[in-house]
């Protein structure tokens, strides 16, 4: 399997109740390396942008709002098949439907405040990190 990127965001419900180390050990015992990461606070317009693809969706609106009320952790994650994995180690979008085990199952909240983002295939693993990191910033 060919050695990927993708990019992961950990969400503010997850900042809020400190995970961050918890979820940055999941990935690393998955076999992921972060080889790339910063804490930051997204603007409306930086959430909006990054989100687009989800604008015609009801829930975009309240989305933006949510990714914008507190600090995220956004990375990039590499690995043999890493855009797979990772959807594999976050589970289900909604933590009620996620496998256990899972981040999203063992600490998601909510649909909305399910703890972590992950890129869901190649060209928008390569939007999404071009979108949120330069290529200086990533050291595999
Ligand atoms: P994420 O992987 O960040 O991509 C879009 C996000 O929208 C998703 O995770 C959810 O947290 C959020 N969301 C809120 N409501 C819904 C919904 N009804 N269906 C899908 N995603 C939703």
């Amino acid at each position: 399997m060919a050695v990927e990127r993708t990019l992961s965001i950990i969400k503010p419900d997850a900042t809020r109740r400190n995970l961050t180390g918890d979820i940055n050990t999941r990935f690393e015992k998955a076999g992921l390396r972060i080889v790339a990461q910063k804490r930051i606070r997204l603007t409306r317009a930086q959430a909006e942008g990054f989100y687009a693809v989800h604008k015609a969706r009801p829930f975009y609106g309240a989305l933006c709002d949510y990714m914008t009320s507190g600090p995220v952790v956004v990375q990039v994650l590499e690995g043999e098949g890493a855009i797979a994995r990772n959807r594999e180690i976050m589970g289900a979008t909604d933590p009620k439907k996620a496998a256990k085990g899972t981040i999203r199952a063992d600490l998601g909240e909510s649909i909305e405040a399910n703890c972590v983002h992950g890129s869901d295939a190649p060209e928008t693993a390569a939007f999404e990190i071009g979108y949120m990191f330069a290529g200086i910033e990533i050291t595999g």
